[in-house]
């Protein structure tokens, strides 16, 4: 540790994650620890907020100590508390804000809140010195899927999100539709890379349209139909069909999806004149969407930063990270600090 080092601690729990993380400058990651949740929500087919909420209760202190123990630092070295307070489940993020505001306040450290969706971004910039601006952020989740004109880590401006379902939760449902386990994000890619992605035309919504915003929510319908057939008595044939029916429509879902993402982050690019493009979130895990936002990046001469697979789902690097700059920009939290639901 130099003087010059600025260590925070970064608290994540905005959803089904219990995460901490102590990361030095933005970039330099000391720990990360991330509790997952998944296997107590599995049975339900999605997050149940309470379940969700009291496992956060459960897991907080012990998450934030390991968090301290690996980076192997005291907390009168860590210079600030950072946590995510929204958007999420209220619940959830409640104990994330409590936890960051208790810690604060005993060990006289400041408190800086960061939005949860604007940090996933960071996890795209963990390994780049510096980028060519203007950049063009697609942050792509279980929650959202929002596209920015990203002038710093800090200066994000909102230019497309989708309408209604975000791409990860189309992922989710399209999963439990063809009886895949959830989370359905990665078993729909699984079973994807043994069918053909042209198998079924799926609609690419509000592709026609000029602007930056998504719509998935049609898709899932459409997959739903297909899965029912013709006679649409509401019955779903999935337990009918071979795993080369289900592996084809799971490919041709993924490809529609994919396929809108990738052009409408290629139109934003357009648009704000972008020399680089920034992909993060849980969705951005997918290997097929990586391939085909590359193959975007190249025919354009684009720069392209990705997440690290490990940091695409919710973690608290990315929380530590974005709070670095806030507290380079002197941007702190007081003690009134709220758990909120929805983005600023
Ligand atoms: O960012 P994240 O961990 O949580 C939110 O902030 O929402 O994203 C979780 C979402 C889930 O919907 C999950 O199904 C999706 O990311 N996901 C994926 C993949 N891995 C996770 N979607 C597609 N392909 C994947 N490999
Ligand atoms: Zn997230």
């Amino acid at each position: 540790m130099t003087q010059q080092d600025i260590y925070i601690l970064g608290i994540e729990t905005s959803c089904d994650e219990t995460a901490a993380a102590v990361v030095a400058n933005g970039k330099q990651v000391k720990s990360s620890v991330v509790a997952s949740q998944v296997k107590l929500h599995e049975i339900y087919g999605g997050v149940v907020p309470e379940i969700a909420s009291r496992a956060h209760v459960e897991n907080i202190l012990p998450v934030v100590s390991e968090a301290i123990d690996k980076a192997q630092i005291t907390p009168d070295e860590i210079d600030a508390v950072a946590v995510a307070n929204q958007p999420g489940l209220t619940i959830a993020l409640m104990v994330g804000v409590t936890a960051a505001k208790t810690l604060a306040f005993g060990w006289g450290k400041p408190l800086i809140a960061v939005n949860h969706v604007h940090a996933h971004l960071q996890s795209a910039l963990l390994g780049a010195e510096s980028i060519e601006l203007p950049a063009v952020a697609l942050i792509v989740s279980g929650g959202h899927t929002n596209l920015y004109d990203a002038e710093s880590a800090i200066d994000l401006r909102l230019i497309g999100r989708t309408i209604d379902d975000a791409a990860g939760e189309a992922f989710d449902k399209v999963a439990t539709i063809l009886g895949l386990p959830y989370p359905g994000g990665p078993n729909i890619e699984k079973i994807a890379k043994e069918g053909n992605p042209k198998a079924i035309r799926f609609p690419r919504s509000l592709l026609d349209r000029d602007n930056l915003d998504f719509s998935f929510s049609g898709l899932k319908t459409a997959v739903l139909y297909h899965c029912q057939g013709q006679n649409m008595k509401g019955e779903n044939r999935v337990e009918q069909m071979s795993r080369q029916e289900v592996a084809d429509i799971a490919a041709s879902f993924q490809a529609a999806v994919i396929d809108v993402l990738v052009k409408k982050t290629h139109r934003a690019a357009k648009q704000i004149g972008a020399k680089t493009v920034l992909m993060g979130g849980g969705v951005a895990c997918n290997g097929a969407l990586r391939e085909a936002m590359e193959a975007m990046r190249k025919n354009n001469n684009l720069s392209l930063l990705i997440a690290p697979k490990k940091y695409c789902t919710d973690n608290a690097v990315m929380v530590a990270s974005l709070a670095y700059y806030k507290y380079q920009a002197g941007q702190f939290a007081d003690l009134t600090l709220e758990p909120k639901a929805s983005s600023d």
